[in-house]
């Protein structure tokens, strides 16, 4: 298959969807790659790294649209994008197209088949081509309310992990799912006193077994939360309800029972945050403060680790890539149930649920397709 990789041109989207390792495995399967000059420039990979693992370089995003058969990204089309979209190409990235109604309508319109990382979905139900990114975003919570917590930054000046004779930082993380989980593991391995809090009493059970001693695990409740805040450093929001806006575990009238220069990530602010006060923040001006709590709310943590977060998503993403490219996407999609679920738009239908419902548009079943 011809497999084409543009360069990310979304606001400071700095991934690359394919390392030169990843064109290397494709070539042994024969495929042909493809590649936008400098797309992979932003997280670390030159050119040449790529032609050298024997793909071939174009010049323009135009280039690799018109000539390749299957298109991998990372985030979706923008707008320039959508008229570079050929009909029946395939297109593997990130979609979100509950969010965007022109998105959808765009893409019907240029009848692409149009599979959604954010829906490939497991048995079990996970989500394995999103896990990649709450682990860096919850690995990076804590890198980053370590910061935020020093005196020049407006925090409490606390150092999370003490010294010899001085106390560690005390630290809330409110879910214990993936980004929760990576959030508790880090700022226990920098010595801090972590506190991780969850409504679901078996997950609460299975991070008791497998954390270390200076964490220690509390159910979510208004009270229980009330009184964990009230002498925390650092709190870190990481609750998902699928399918829902975030609950505001955390008011703004609770912001009153915190001492000042506290910290506060809320890495859930994508889907509205865990705490109320919390709106969206960028990269370039990634906190403010309010009632003296410093609040920290960037909607794309891992945008600002490109290089890790483009192995960590490559990482899991090639497998099912190699898969749509060695069998084409009908075949793939009929031998994995995983990849079937990840169809949203082919052959100018909307083939998964939630879109549909979105947009009130008509919703047809996957296997008319197929
Ligand atoms: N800001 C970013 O850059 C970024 C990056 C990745 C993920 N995220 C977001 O982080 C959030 C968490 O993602 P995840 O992958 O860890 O989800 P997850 O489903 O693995 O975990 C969510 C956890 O929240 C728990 N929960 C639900 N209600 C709760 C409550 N009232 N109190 C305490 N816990 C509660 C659930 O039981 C679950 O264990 C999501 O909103 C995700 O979109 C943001």
């Amino acid at each position: 298959m011809i497999i084409g990789v543009p360069k990310e041109i979304k606001n400071n989207e700095n991934r690359v969807a394919l390392t030169p390792a990843g064109v290397a495995e494709f070539k042994k399967h024969g495929h042909v790659i493809y590649i936008q000059a400098s797309a992979g420039e932003n997280s670390g990979f030159s050119d040449s790294a790529y032609a050298n693992a024997g793909a071939v370089i174009l010049p323009t995003i135009e280039a690799v649209y018109e000539i390749a058969e299957m298109i991998i990204k990372v985030k979706e089309p923008i707008a320039s994008e959508y008229a570079l979209i050929r009909k029946n190409q395939l297109v593997f990235t990130y979609f979100h197209f509950a969010s965007s109604e022109a998105l959808t309508k765009a893409m019907i319109e240029r009848d692409a088949i149009c599979l959604a990382y954010e829906t490939v979905e497991k048995i079990d139900r996970s989500l394995p081509l999103l896990v990649p990114m709450s682990e860096v975003a919850g690995r990076m919570s804590i890198q980053e309310g370590a910061k935020y917590l020093e005196k020049p930054m407006q925090g409490k000046g606390i150092l999370l992990g003490g010294v010899p004779g001085v106390n560690p930082a005390k630290v809330v993380v409110l879910g214990g799912g993936i980004v929760g989980t990576q959030a508790a593991k880090m700022a226990a391995g920098f010595g801090a006193k972590v506190t991780i809090m969850d409504v679901s009493l078996a997950r609460l059970r299975y991070l008791s077994d497998i954390m270390p001693a200076n964490v220690t695990t509390l159910m979510s409740n208004h009270y229980n939360i009330c009184e964990a805040i009230a002498d925390a450093d650092l709190v870190i929001g990481a609750v998902l309800i699928p399918g829902a806006k975030a609950p505001h575990l955390i008011t703004k009238e609770m912001l009153q029972l915190m001492s000042p220069g506290t910290v506060v990530v809320d890495v859930a602010v994508d889907q509205g945050g865990c705490i109320e006060t919390c709106t969206p923040t960028t990269h370039e001006n990634p906190t403010f403060i309010i009632d003296g709590i410093v609040h920290y709310c960037v909607a794309n943590m891992p945008g600002a680790v490109p290089y890790t977060s483009t192995l960590a998503l490559t990482n899991a993403t090639l497998p099912y890539a190699l898969q749509l490219a060695n069998k084409g996407w009908k075949k793939a999609c009929n031998e994995n149930e995983e990849l079937k679920k990840g169809l949203n738009i082919a052959n100018g239908k909307i083939v998964y649920k939630g879109v549909a419902e979105a947009w009130g548009l008509p919703f047809e079943e996957v296997a008319s397709i197929l």
